[in-house]
């Protein structure tokens, strides 16, 4: 597998326009192992949870690095409006994925369902797209390192409890460019 810097993938990204098309960014990121000196800078690291730093945002979308503690995880989460890709650059990921319903039920509450669960290996990506892409991300047997593509950048998702119970959440960044020594 080929390594690139952080700044190639950026390039690679912003080739893509600005309407991306997900099976043009699942291309740009498929099996890309980035060198992680260039990497260091976006790599921050908090006890018992994940980090998200923002490598690189405009209005098509936006570059996060994730560093997942060992047995860190996401809640499961929708994709508001917005596509979203990706790949493993370190560790073990595992994607729990959910079907959703929203039958008569109170406000605030759907049907969740879990379907099917998969591990990935460095290299592999996972592709969402929108509303009824529903999934929960972990760290599996230790810390990982993945590269987002939100398209376009995701303010605001849904994030559900195992019962169902939906809530909106702000999406924030520990950190963005600059604020690393
Ligand atoms: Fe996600």
């Amino acid at each position: 597998m080929t390594l690139h810097g952080i700044d190639d993938l950026l390039g690679a990204l912003r080739e893509l326009g600005g309407v991306m098309q997900p099976v043009r960014v699942a291309e740009a990121l498929r099996g890309v192992r980035i060198d992680e000196r260039t990497l260091a800078p976006y790599l921050t690291w908090a006890p018992g949870r994940y980090t998200r730093n923002l490598v690189a945002r405009d209005e098509a979308f936006e570059l996060i690095a994730i560093c997942w503690e060992a047995d860190a995880r996401s809640a499961i989460h929708d994709h508001a409006d917005s596509d979203c890709a990706f790949v493993l650059q370190h560790g073990a990921i595992t994607c729990e994925n959910f079907r959703i319903a929203w039958p008569d039920a109170p406000a605030g509450r759907c049907e969740l369902k879990r379907t099917t669960t998969r591990t990935l290996r460095e290299g592999e990506i996972d592709m969402r797209s929108g509303h009824l892409s529903v999934h929960r991300v972990g760290a599996e047997g230790g810390r990982a390192i993945t590269l987002h593509v939100y398209a376009k950048p995701i303010d605001t998702c849904l994030n559900f409890d195992e019962d169902g119970t939906t809530r909106s959440v702000n999406a924030r960044y520990d950190t963005v460019p600059g604020s690393v020594s």
